[in-house]
């Protein structure tokens, strides 16, 4: 499973991306609101030029003229923006003419299997299952990972499964296990990934063990 930042934050991309594990960047319309005195298009030049990988740009549009119009626009940026589309008939529409065009598509805002199948029939390069969205209203949104998953692998669908919405270290593992392709990580819980208190309580002991040496 590839790891993607979920962010519009240029610090926290700029960090995770130095770590060496960062293999895109996902934004949405919430998490670009959060960023002062910088306009969409010059973020995402300014992420697109740092990473090589797929980047995530959603469109505000909510019909499939207004998205292609909008997402064409987006896609001029960089040869790596992916478009970021809304699952609802427009968007499908908009996903599939992006498509025609070589234009890589995510379908985000996916809740339940029907939906991932109709965008990755569309033609979409990724979708984008929100766990945590899931969880908070009493459902498993692991769950739909794996059925997701088996979906595609019994009809050898080639849309990839970005696991997002991820709250925790625990949505990271089980992700990875139910054959999502990409998690996409708040910076927060990535760092939380690297920690282990046996790790920091290791180091410790060895510098311990090294400044006492004979
Ligand atoms: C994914 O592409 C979305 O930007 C994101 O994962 C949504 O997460 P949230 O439910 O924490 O807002």
């Amino acid at each position: 499973m590839k790891i993607f930042i979920d962010t519009a934050n240029m610090e926290e991309i700029k960090e995770a991306f130095s770590l060496g594990i960062i293999a895109g960047v996902t934004t949405n319309p919430s998490l670009v609101a959060k960023e002062k005195n910088v306009t969409f298009e010059d973020r995402l030049r300014e992420i697109t030029e740092l990473v090589p990988g797929s980047v995530s740009a959603e469109v505000i549009a909510l019909d499939a003229e207004g998205m292609i119009k909008e997402g064409k626009e987006l896609a001029k940026i960089a040869p790596n923006i992916t478009i970021k589309v809304p699952m609802t008939p427009d968007g499908l529409k908009a996903v599939h003419a992006f498509s025609k065009d070589g234009i890589k598509t995510n379908v985000t805002l996916i809740f339940n299997a029907n939906q991932a199948l109709l965008a990755a029939r569309a033609g979409a390069t990724y979708v984008s299952p929100f766990i945590g969205r899931l969880d908070d209203i009493g459902q498993n949104g692991l769950d739909l990972i794996s059925t997701i998953s088996e979906i595609f692998e019994v009809h050898q669908i080639e849309t990839e499964i970005i696991a997002a919405s991820i709250r925790h270290p625990q949505h990271v593992t089980e992700a990875a296990i139910r054959g999502a392709h990409i998690a996409t990580i708040p910076y927060k819980v990535i760092m939380q990934l690297f920690h282990h208190p046996l790790t920091d309580k290791g180091i410790e002991a060895f510098l311990k063990d090294w400044n006492n040496r004979s």
